[in-house]
């Protein structure tokens, strides 16, 4: 492939001197003083219907196509939504297409090269309209090669450190720019009830609070000021996915309207307030209406009730899948007409969009001002990212940006407030005088998969592994390392054997076990999109693995590696130190030592419940009052680990919960002051959490709902008194008939460590 210098190609486009007719006219979309109105709409006047078209159309990148025939048969394609290419249409058509101008966007773009090689092809068009690249940058473009790789989503959360994810988000975009990439499709908001579903990792959990402001501020931190240093954001997946009726991925949803606009719109109507200017549609049907055609949610709710001004994507083949799949469509061209007359605006992906949707326009069934509207919404948002004036990255300076210093700091920084600690019986943080020899074994002990789903392969020097982590950090220790290979369906007998033979010669044995997420394992992986499970056991010997361990009696520790939770109670019940670093990026292996060995204090809580058992689905906090009136027989029903749990190397003290009234009138405010010392001997960072319960209502209401959160820096005897804010929105509910309301009647609030009870100072005031 070749490439061509950026600025020489920037310089022609700057000229105006196309091919679209009159050369000596004055081309007033060029014009990048002119208002981007003016040169939406003059451009639009100057496009035909094919090109408006092939704006609303997206194709995977021409190196992607050329592996995939290569090695994908036609069956596979009906089921892999990683992997594509357009049988009977080679990668030259498409390149064609894109010199035609009828190619509005690409994904699974890998390389700067490939981008400006596409990129001059699309401006060699009439019209020299550039494309708009998609990539899915969920931590960071290490879905390319050579990008910094942040924690996933997940591990986000267990922060609860918006300005965190504003910062990654920030950096990504920065990175992804300096690639010619234009749009991440993130963040994922979807409120995650379901550890079974594979997806947890990408999401920011189980409350809808929490996920609203950190999905907020990634949108924030992507977007700027929809600047030529700045990508689009994509909220996704609208709209519940998440808590599919079996826990795999795109299976059927069935939702009250109530869940739906109390538990799964409010981050989605977050981020669009937050300025989100593209939106993905989800897999799923919701309650017998494939999202993909689902006019309520793309059209009356989004535009109507929100007024979001961005674009609408489809998923991934999805409205394909509204024919092919779900059947509400008889053939394919009735799904374009579905899917667009709902409010779709661009497709993701493939090669008879351009010639059905034309179809259906010259028939009159979509008129053209339908398409009209679209192609603004997408040209509007091209000009605003400057790509007129700025179509090509530099080749020459990209690796200035792409894992700068600073950038890997933040993944570093990102990582260490991100792994929860669930158990410690007093083995940490490890003395290295006293652990001397120490054991290592497990799939994810010396393995990339702690980059997390989502990632391209990196290389080795991008990775800090936990087994070169703990070397790092503790050099003086003595770690024998066992490998179990990174596969935990196929781990060997014999390997496990000898693991239980070394730990018994070791002063300490630590497993890092946990899900393969790798995408570049597909077929094999444990966790990640399209993997989901009927169970939340480990796979594979991996228990067997820690049960043997244990029982030679050496001091043993779990560290897990997941991007779900996972129903490890064996291990919380007898191991005497748990790990969960979810998915913690390049820097994982550094942090999980850091926070071993003591160098750095742990703070992260679990965004999500972590249930003992997949049986116990569904099992949230913020449930309503009678979910366990009958518990369960036999077995518990309480959580393995409840949303918000997380311990520390100090211990932390709440006092003096402190009302400012006790009472409110519905439209005013209240301020709830907390005392929180830290009565430990080391520093640390404390997220208090503030819960909101309303005791009495017409219609019932959660046991508790997270409304607010801090997290406050203490050094050892040091106190700060936190304030929390509550406003009329924290009691909000929807009444009787869906319709917002604020009731008079009682309220407690609850502040302290985590969601459990016992953890959390109560008062109480009354609305008036
Ligand atoms: C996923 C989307 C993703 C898209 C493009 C789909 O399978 O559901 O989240 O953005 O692929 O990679």
């Amino acid at each position: 492939m070749k490439c061509i210098k950026p600025l020489l190609a920037a310089a022609i486009v700057m000229t105006g001197m196309t091919s679209c007719g009159n050369d000596a006219e004055a081309l007033l979309y060029k014009d990048a003083s002119a208002p981007i109105e003016k040169r939406v709409e003059d451009l639009l006047s100057r496009m035909t219907l094919e090109e408006k078209v092939g704006q609303m159309n997206q194709f995977v990148g021409i190196e992607h196509i050329r592996a995939n025939e290569a090695h994908l048969t036609e069956e596979d394609l009906k089921t892999n939504t990683a992997q594509a290419y357009y049988p009977g249409f080679p990668a030259d058509t498409i390149e064609k297409w894109t010199k035609q101008g009828i190619i509005g966007s690409f994904l699974h773009v890998l390389t700067i090269e490939e981008a400006n090689y596409l990129q001059e092809l699309a401006l060699q068009s009439r019209l020299q309209i550039p494309i708009m690249f998609g990539i899915d940058a969920i931590h960071g473009n290490c879905n390319c090669p050579e990008n910094t790789a942040y924690p996933t989503s997940i591990g986000l959360a267990s922060s609860f450190n918006p300005d965190m994810a504003y910062k990654i988000a920030r950096e990504t975009a920065l990175e992804m720019r300096a690639m010619n990439m234009h749009w991440t499709f993130n963040p994922n908001v979807e409120v995650a009830r379901d550890a079974r579903w594979g997806r947890c990792g990408e999401t920011f959990g189980e409350d809808p609070y929490l996920v609203a402001r950190m999905g907020e501020q990634s949108v924030k931190g992507y977007q700027g000021d929809m600047n030529s240093d700045d990508v689009l954001a994509c909220i996704k997946h609208f709209v519940g996915g998440s808590q599919p009726v079996n826990g795999t991925n795109g299976a059927p949803t069935d939702l009250s309207e109530r869940t739906i606009r109390e538990v799964f719109f409010p981050p989605f109507q977050a981020g669009v307030d937050a300025g989100a200017l593209s939106l993905m549609t989800a897999h799923n049907e919701l309650n017998g209406i494939p999202c993909h055609s689902n006019e309520w949610l793309m059209t009356d709710v989004l535009r109507g009730e929100w007024g979001f001004e961005g674009f609408v994507v489809s998923d991934w083949m999805d409205i394909e899948h509204i024919h092919d799949l779900h059947a509400t469509a008889e053939n394919l061209k009735e799904a374009f007409y579905q899917s667009i007359m709902a409010g779709m605006d661009l497709h993701m992906h493939g090669v008879h969009w351009n010639e059905l949707v034309c179809e259906l326009v010259r028939e009159g069934r979509i008129p053209e001002s339908r398409i009209d509207e679209s192609v603004r919404r997408i040209l509007g948002i091209k000009f605003r990212l400057g790509l007129f004036e700025q179509p090509f990255a530099d080749p020459a300076t990209t690796m200035d940006v792409r894992l700068c210093p600073e950038h890997r700091q933040t993944a570093l920084e990102a990582a260490r407030q991100g792994i929860v600690l669930l158990k410690n019986d007093g083995i940490l943080p490890l003395d290295a005088r006293k652990y001397k020899k120490v054991l290592v074994t497990g799939i994810n002990a010396d393995d990339h998969n702690i980059l997390g789903d989502w990632t391209a392969k990196q290389k080795p020097e991008n990775c800090v592994t936990i087994l070169e982590g703990l070397k790092m950090v503790a050099p003086q220790t003595d770690f024998v390392f066992v490998d179990q290979g990174w596969d935990p369906q196929s781990m060997s007998q014999a390997k496990v054997n000898e693991a239980v033979a070394k730990a018994k010669t070791c002063d300490l044995n630590i497993i890092v076990a946990g899900e393969h997420m790798f995408r570049d394992n597909w077929s094999r992986r444990t966790c990640g999109e399209d993997t989901d499970r009927s169970s939340l056991d480990l796979v594979g010997l991996q228990q067997e693995l820690i049960e043997r361990i244990y029982a030679t009696g050496k001091p043993v520790m779990v560290v897990l590696v997941t991007g779900r939770p996972l129903g490890v109670e064996w291990v919380a019940e007898h191991v005497p130190a748990l790990l969960n670093a979810w998915e913690p990026g390049m820097y994982g292996g550094q942090a999980v030592a850091e926070i071993l060995y003591g160098k750095v204090n742990p703070s992260a809580k679990l965004p999500i419940t972590m249930p003992r058992t997949a049986g116990q689905i569904q099992m949230i906090y913020n449930h309503k009052p009678s979910q366990y009136f009958h518990p369960y027989v036999v077995t518990p029903s309480t959580p393995l680990y409840p949303f918000g749990y997380g311990l520390s190397y100090t211990e932390y003290e709440y006092s003096d919960l402190v009302l400012s009234s006790d009472k409110m009138v519905s439209d005013g405010s209240l301020k709830v002051s907390v005392k929180v010392t830290n009565s430990g001997s080391v520093a640390g960072c404390e997220i208090v959490q503030m819960y909101l319960r309303d005791c009495y209502s017409q219609v019932t209401r959660p046991v508790k709902e997270l409304k607010d959160f801090a997290r406050v820096d203490l050094e050892p005897g040091e106190s700060k008194v936190v304030e929390f804010t509550v406003t009329p929105d924290k009691l909000m509910f929807l009444d009787k008939n869906l319709k917002p309301i604020v009731e008079p009647g009682e309220f407690v609030v609850m502040v302290g460590a985590s969601s459990a009870d016992e953890d959390l100072l109560k008062a109480s005031f009354v609305v008036e």
